[in-house]
């Protein structure tokens, strides 16, 4: 008898237990988990906080409109100080410690690439807001995103210097460890060749070094009409201020990469004059979408919001949408659900999902005047 009671109680506990950790599955009782793992310190930090305040104004939203499955949204957001290897402690943190039912990262594909096997993995959906580089979907079945992909900028930016910028002859200067740059590179490479246009110079950089001037001298040797720089914006501020500085004189032209209010800091206000780089929205299209979620975002951040706060928030909204279409918390499902998105009404535009999980959208063409972005054209896919 002593010993069934003791068995009894050793049970109850196993039960109490067990139910409190079904409960706390992607949340408590009333809440659902959703993470975010995003630089939001490090030498792309305005990627990470851009797409920070982007999502969380989707969460908000969700939640003032009643919640998700009648249970309010709850956020985990994971720093990873841009680096890789952070990226995969993060990642593992928020699947195993916190549960979250589906993540939303990152901006910088090498990062999405590092997180996106631990995700497949697990049967977590994850969704980039806005990584470019093809091999980030490729991963696996839970991996999605809401914009468009290098293969297709690489064209854009392609046509844009043939055809607008009447630019032939082109030098490249490429971030060497960085995939974005590195895809988005060979798939210009390959484009603007058959094009009709001709890569002079290549030249190669890491994240992270402060010297450009032997590359930029080989490229200035060469003559370039125009150097495109697929990196990131606090190298390119870099580069440029040391190109001009050593003479050269002809335009820079980059990719979605470069989009940061730090991008034109100090020296590169004129170094960058006249430059021109390809990204997913202009916040001076009169679409009342945009102007409306600018607002919005000016309201409670006193701030300007960039690509990245638009796909931020509309990979959240198309998260939730698809939890509500399944009904469920439940990776398989919530992935089912994600993989039949078709014009979902995203702020970007309306998002499908093809059969890669990339969505198709047009890119936007920005130039550089005064040290802010000024639209120059939309290039339809
Ligand atoms: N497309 C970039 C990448 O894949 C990230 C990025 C997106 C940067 C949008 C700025 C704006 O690494």
């Amino acid at each position: 008898m002593k010993n069934f009671a003791k068995f009894s109680i050793i049970a109850i506990f196993i039960a109490i237990g067990f139910t409190l950790y079904s409960c706390n599955k992607g949340g408590s009782g009333n809440e659902i988990l959703i993470g975010q793992f995003a630089s939001l310190t490090g030498s792309e930090a305005t990627f990470g906080i851009s797409s920070d305040n982007g999502l969380k104004l989707a969460v908000e939203e969700i939640n003032k409109s009643g919640g998700l499955l009648g249970k309010q949204v709850k956020l985990v957001t994971e720093d990873n100080q841009g680096k890789p290897q952070e990226t995969q402690t993060v990642v593992q943190k928020l699947i195993n410690r916190d549960k979250v039912v589906a993540i939303i990262g990152e901006v910088a594909s090498s990062r999405s690439k590092a997180g996106a096997p631990i995700c497949q993995q697990n049967k977590i959906p994850m969704i980039s807001p806005a990584s470019t580089n093809p091999e980030v979907t490729a991963i696996g079945d839970y991996i999605f995103r809401v914009c468009f992909i290098d293969p297709f900028q690489a064209t854009v930016m392609s046509k844009f210097a043939l055809n607008s910028m009447k630019v032939k002859k082109v030098a490249m200067l490429i971030d060497q460890k960085n995939a974005y740059s590195t895809g988005l590179a060979e798939n210009f490479r390959k484009i603007f060749t058959q094009m009709g246009g001709e890569i002079i110079e290549e030249q190669k950089y890491s994240a992270g070094d402060k010297d450009f001037k032997a590359q930029l001298t080989s490229i200035k040797a060469k003559n370039p009409e125009a150097i495109f720089i697929p990196g990131y914006y606090t190298d390119v501020n870099l580069i440029s201020i040391q190109a001009r500085e050593i003479g050269l004189t002809c335009p820079l032209f980059g990719s979605d990469g470069w989009e940061s209010e730090k991008l034109t800091e100090g020296k590169a206000k004129d170094a960058l004059e006249g430059s021109f780089f390809s990204t997913h929205v202009s916040t001076e299209d009169p679409n009342p979408k945009i102007q409306d979620f600018i607002k919005k975002y000016r309201a409670k951040y006193n701030s300007e919001p960039d690509a990245m706060s638009f796909l931020a928030y509309d990979a959240g909204m198309m998260l939730f949408d698809a939890i509500k279409k399944a009904n469920s918390t439940e990776g398989e499902k919530i992935k089912n659900e994600l993989a039949k998105e078709k014009d979902f009404p995203g702020v970007t535009g309306n998002i499908t999902m093809n059969e890669q999980r990339n969505a198709v959208k047009p890119a936007v063409v920005l130039e550089i005047k005064d040290g802010k972005f000024k639209y120059k054209e939309t290039i339809a896919p």
